[in-house]
């Protein structure tokens, strides 16, 4: 079964609209007219709008935002809903990043509220799972990703599953330069896949995109994604230069 790779950009808290243009302007120039793998760029809310305005006449580039709220609209300040993200033209919206579970308290209930939401709306979930180093040390790496998966794609079917895009990345590895050993990164994306074969049947499993997240860099893009189970990278820090970034992109290709 062969499955496009898709490498997304997480910028963070970085860069505004002006440094976001500035970006998709030479990465552009980089990149150029056509590529083998699936490019998401995920800008701060604010950046949205310019960013989908710069890339007005990209086919390449599709635009993802970092969170959502579940909510149609109502009283829940600061937030941002799904429908406010589909006006701007947005493809994916990111959802159970680490930093919003271990900085923001998301749950895995909450997870499952945005991924119920988004496919409600047919907007595609980013849906990130991963384990911290103690998890890790204390042996319980299936057992929190199996937990993740079943509470957080509760209650979705098949067909959003097709939709959806998986993201392992273990804590430990975030923003650490510390990356999962391409063999570390295969044995949790096998058992990542197997476990949604159980949750949503074989074919699924098969088609389903796991994208690895945590210190990837254009010098250990294509080791990752030789892996029989990596789908794709969710990038941070390295993705915020344009250079970087096409570098990873082409080397995942
Ligand atoms: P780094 O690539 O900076 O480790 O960040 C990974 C990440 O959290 C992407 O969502």
């Amino acid at each position: 079964m062969s499955r496009k790779p898709i490498i997304a950009a997480n910028w963070k808290m970085h860069k505004g609209p002006a440094e976001a243009v500035e970006f998709i302007e030479e990465f552009d120039n980089l990149i150029g007219d056509s590529s083998p793998v699936d490019i998401v760029l995920a800008p701060a809310f604010v950046s949205l709008p310019a960013a989908k305005q710069a890339l007005v006449n990209s086919d390449l580039v599709q635009l993802a935002s970092q969170n959502c709220h579940f909510e149609s609209h109502g009283a829940f300040t600061g937030e941002i809903s799904i429908g406010m993200l589909q006006e701007i033209g947005v493809d994916y919206v990111i959802i159970g990043h680490s930093e919003r579970r271990s900085i923001f308290g998301e749950d895995d209930g909450l997870i499952n509220q945005k991924a119920q939401a988004l496919h409600a709306a047919s907007v595609k979930p980013i849906v990130c799972i991963g384990e911290t180093l103690d998890e890790r040390d204390n042996d319980q790496v299936e057992s929190v990703l199996r937990r993740q998966l079943t509470d957080g794609l509760k209650g979705l079917d098949a067909a959003n599953m097709l939709e959806t895009v998986i993201a392992y990345e273990p804590v430990w590895a975030i923003g650490t330069g510390r990356t999962a050993s391409p063999e570390q990164a295969q044995d949790a994306h096998r058992f990542t896949r197997e476990v949604i074969g159980e949750l949503f049947g074989e074919d699924v499993a098969a088609r389903i995109r796991i994208q690895y997240g945590g210190s990837v860099k254009p010098g250990n893009t294509a080791e990752l994604m030789s892996q029989p189970d990596v789908d794709g990278a969710l990038v941070g820090g390295a993705s915020l230069d344009p250079v970087s970034f096409s570098e990873i992109c082409k080397n995942a290709g």
